[in-house]
């Protein structure tokens, strides 16, 4: 997965790309009725995910697109003028980091944040190359350690 995060004073957009296999033609031109969902409904009942986000976007003057290519994967895009009254405010992107690298480790993410030109990157095959013991994931200064340097690197570009 790679997402890239760009924003400056007046964007915030942001980039996903996957290649979880994409979507069928059925299925995308559902995707942004609300409540669409190809969940297992048992267990989860939502499909507004894409929904608010478009919404979310277009209210500032900015938009969503999504490429999806069926056997490969999905690509979305996001851009939302923070200048406009109905942005919602730019939330905790370390924090965010930090929950996407460790929910799942076998995703392997290269994140690219950029803030007024300044940027660092995290590559999760580079970051855990040698963290084979998965003991180390139970070990909560390990996970400090990542949670900080994450919140390092954020602060550091807005220096
Ligand atoms: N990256 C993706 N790859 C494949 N299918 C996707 C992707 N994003 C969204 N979809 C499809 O669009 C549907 C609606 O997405 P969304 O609005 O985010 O709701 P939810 O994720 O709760 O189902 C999903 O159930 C799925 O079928
Ligand atoms: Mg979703």
């Amino acid at each position: 997965m790679t997402l890239k995060i760009d924003e400056t004073q007046v964007v915030f957009s942001f980039k996903v790309e996957d290649n979880a296999g994409g979507m069928p033609e059925e299925v995308l031109k559902r995707i942004y009725d609300p409540f669409y969902t190809t969940r297992d409904k048992k267990i989860r009942k939502v499909g507004l995910g894409i929904p608010f986000l478009k919404t979310a976007a277009e209210i500032t003057g900015g938009h969503l697109d999504i490429v999806s290519e069926e056997g490969k994967g999905t690509t979305l895009s996001v851009f939302f003028n923070k200048s406009h009254i109905d942005c919602q405010p730019v939330g905790d992107l370390a924090g965010t980091f930090f929950t996407l690298i460790t929910t799942d480790k076998s995703i392997h993410w290269e994140i690219q944040r950029i803030y007024n030109g300044e940027d660092y990157e995290i590559d999760t095959n580079k970051l855990f190359e040698n963290q084979t013991d998965q003991k180390l994931w139970e070990n909560p200064s390990f996970l400090k350690i990542i949670r900080d340097s994450l919140y390092e690197m954020e602060n550091a570009i807005k220096d």
